[in-house]
């Protein structure tokens, strides 16, 4: 282990980029790979532990080495020992704060085995960061401070690894050296946790008394310091605890299909990372949602034919029959084949500043599937201290809630208590391109399963060729007192002169019926909008040209309702009326009310408009009257 290559790689880098990952493994090639993450605060010790795993493996370049001891005496560290923590609290901003603030991986490897380490940082502020780090860990090292023993900390960090799914918890009582050594400390920490490990469903894990400083219980266990502690030491564990990939192995095989490979007529593969379970040629295959059933004909890598592949091996399927097959759907054994649904009660980690809004429609990535989903008013939230249940609304940024999700479309799935990779799923905002959110699939909800879709005799097409005319939906957008309603109205009589038949449906009439439940929080509006879209649609199939007219502030959900029309049925119709000129109008004499504070929420005051980037027509009510405006909006559509 003294290749210069390899000591690039770690000093290069504090976090892990493909290019480095790939330089390290296939120096490594035949080790298997463990991931792990270490959880606690600064003072716990992480850093020293890390530094010391790292130079006990002897991954330490000897001029590193020399700089380091000078650092150490430069901050006054006594005598022979090092202070390891210097050597990876690298980063200047971690050290001025004094917390650990990004999630730092770090490799390291001994004779038996690799390993990447996520260094996530402990505070409360930044469960984000641990779940990321956390999303791909097999085990998971949490540091308590032998003479401070559990602290709500402790508690969160364990909570998370177990949410998040690690199966091995290493309980690592640190600074053992501050204690004496002491039996009695470390025995009661270890009753503490274990009923606490109970309550959260924790059943086992692996306690070890260590000091990352003096480097007790770290390659060689038991200790000179500590006779009385029969198990493994940190290391031995490390190397010999069952990795995920060897668990996932003896599960039924599952393939979520990456791609179609068909570089010519005589061949057509079906290429994927192995998630679970193992495949061979012969065996009975089941595509999933089709349920369409076939056998596999050979595995085939870069490197030739395969009669045999495990779970994380990326291989291409060819298939004995000509089955439909295509990006998203999973590839499993026929007998034991996963669900698909598009209802979900999930467990949600919300990652971003912005906070979930219910209803609305975010992108929902689970395996190689994409596809829209919405997630509804949060079931509860949880309390990451004392694991209490909470009543929530929605999510804010290092919030876990549970919450029913709905996808637009069945995915395949598992729960995430089977299938990491089939159970778990990140949420895309669809403007930003943003992740906002991790979730994890407890069950389906069976219900829409139930709900059929009837087809009927008479077809939208039947209906707008009785009418003689093209549906539409012209949506009219801006702010209130813009001059939506007088010009969309102008529009409706104008059409109708000219024989069309369409319908008006208005923000202020549809809020005294159909939606008078609704007021004007985010929520609200985002439900408003959906509703009328939905109605807008109904009457589009009637063949009906349809026109709306709602503020709709969000860009999310004027595209969702444009997702639900044929393409070109939906015309954008951006009423452009600067927020000055519309508050001067001020028609309704809202605005004065917005600006006196007696009402909340109002758009363009105290409520966000988000103005279309590209809309099919734009109106300057400042350049035009409304009459012109009708006049010119009917120009564009009516060819
Ligand atoms: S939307 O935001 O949900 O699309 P919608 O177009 O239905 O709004 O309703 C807007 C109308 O409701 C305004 O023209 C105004 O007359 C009235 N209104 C009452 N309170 C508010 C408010 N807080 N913000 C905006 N409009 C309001």
């Amino acid at each position: 282990m003294t290749d210069s290559t390899t000591q690039d790689v770690v000093y290069k880098t504090d976090t892990l980029i493909a290019e480095d990952i790939d330089t390290y493994l296939d120096l490594h090639q035949n080790k298997s790979l463990l991931r792990f993450i270490t959880c606690g605060s600064v003072d716990d010790g992480k850093s020293t532990l890390i530094g010391r795993l790292l130079y006990d493996s002897k991954m330490i370049f000897e001029d590193q080495l020399a700089a380091l001891e000078d650092d150490s005496r430069r901050v006054g560290t006594q005598g022979e020992d090092i202070d390891f923590a210097l050597l990876v609290d690298g980063l200047a901003a971690e050290r001025e704060q004094g917390i650990t603030i990004d999630v730092a991986y770090r490799f390291f490897a001994t004779e038996k085995r690799k390993f990447i380490v996520a260094d996530t940082p402990g505070h409360e502020q930044y469960t984000r960061n641990m779940v990321t780090g956390a999303s791909t860990a097999d085990l998971a090292v949490i540091l308590i401070d032998a003479r401070k023993g559990v602290l709500p900390q402790t508690k969160r960090h364990s909570f998370l690894a177990h949410l998040i799914g690690i199966r091995h918890i290493v309980v690592a009582v640190n600074k053992m050296d501050l204690v004496d050594y002491d039996r009695d400390t470390f025995d009661k920490i270890v009753s503490d946790y274990r009923e606490f490990a109970q309550e959260i469903g924790i059943s086992e894990f692996t306690p070890i008394p260590i000091s990352g400083f003096k480097g007790d219980n770290i390659t060689k266990a038991p200790s000179e310091n500590t006779p009385w502690y029969n198990g493994p030491s940190l290391i031995d564990h490390l190397e010999t605890v069952e990795l995920d990939t060897v668990a996932a192995q003896n599960r039924p095989f599952r393939m979520p299909v990456q791609w179609v490979n068909r570089p010519n007529l005589d061949f057509r593969g079906f290429s994927g990372l192995i998630s679970d379970g193992q495949v061979t040629p012969g065996q009975q295959i089941r595509v999933v949602p089709s349920g369409k059933t076939s056998t596999v004909k050979s595995i085939v890598t870069m490197d030739g034919n395969l009669d045999q592949a495990v779970t994380g091996q990326s291989v291409t399927i060819t298939l004995e029959d000509e089955i439909d097959c295509s990006r998203g759907d999973v590839i499993a054994t026929a007998d034991a084949p996963p669900e698909s649904a598009d209802q979900f009660e999930s467990t949600i980690v919300w990652m971003s500043d912005e906070k979930l809004i219910p209803g609305r429609g975010y992108w929902l990535k689970l395996a190689s599937q994409t596809v829209s989903a919405t997630i509804a008013e949060p079931k509860y939230e949880i309390d990451v201290n004392t694991l209490e249940h909470l009543a929530a609304k929605a999510l804010e940024l290092n919030s876990i809630g549970v919450a029913e999700v709905t996808t637009d479309k069945p995915i395949v799935f598992e729960p995430y208590a089977d299938s990491k990779q089939l159970g778990g799923f990140i949420l895309i905002d669809k403007i930003t391109n943003a992740t906002v959110a991790a979730g994890m699939i407890h069950f389906s909800l069976r219900r829409a399963q139930n709900v059929h879709w009837q087809p009927t005799s008479i077809t939208r097409e039947d209906h707008s060729g009785m009418k003689n005319q093209k549906p539409a939906v012209l949506w009219f957008t801006g702010l209130s007192g813009s001059g939506k309603s007088t010009i969309a109205n102008m529009v409706e009589k104008k059409l109708a002169r000219m024989n069309r038949h369409t319908f008006l449906l208005d923000g202020d009439n549809i809020r005294h019926g159909l939606n008078k439940d609704l007021g004007f929080t985010e929520a609200d509006r985002i439900e408003n909008i959906r509703r009328v879209g939905e109605v807008a649609k109904l009457m589009a199939d009637a063949g009906l040209i349809v026109i709306t007219a709602f503020i709709s502030p969000f860009r999310a959900e004027r595209d969702m309702v444009r997702n639900m029309l044929p393409d070109g049925e939906f015309i954008e119709v951006h009423i452009d009326t600067p927020l000055k000129v519309a508050e001067e109008r001020d028609v309704k004499g809202l605005y004065k009310k917005a600006r006196s504070g007696e009402l909340k929420n109002f758009t363009g005051i105290d409520s966000p408009y988000e103005e279309p980037d590209n809309p099919e027509i734009r109106i300057d009510t400042t350049a035009m009257t409304p009459e012109e405006a009708a006049d010119l909006i009917i120009s564009k559509v009516i060819p």
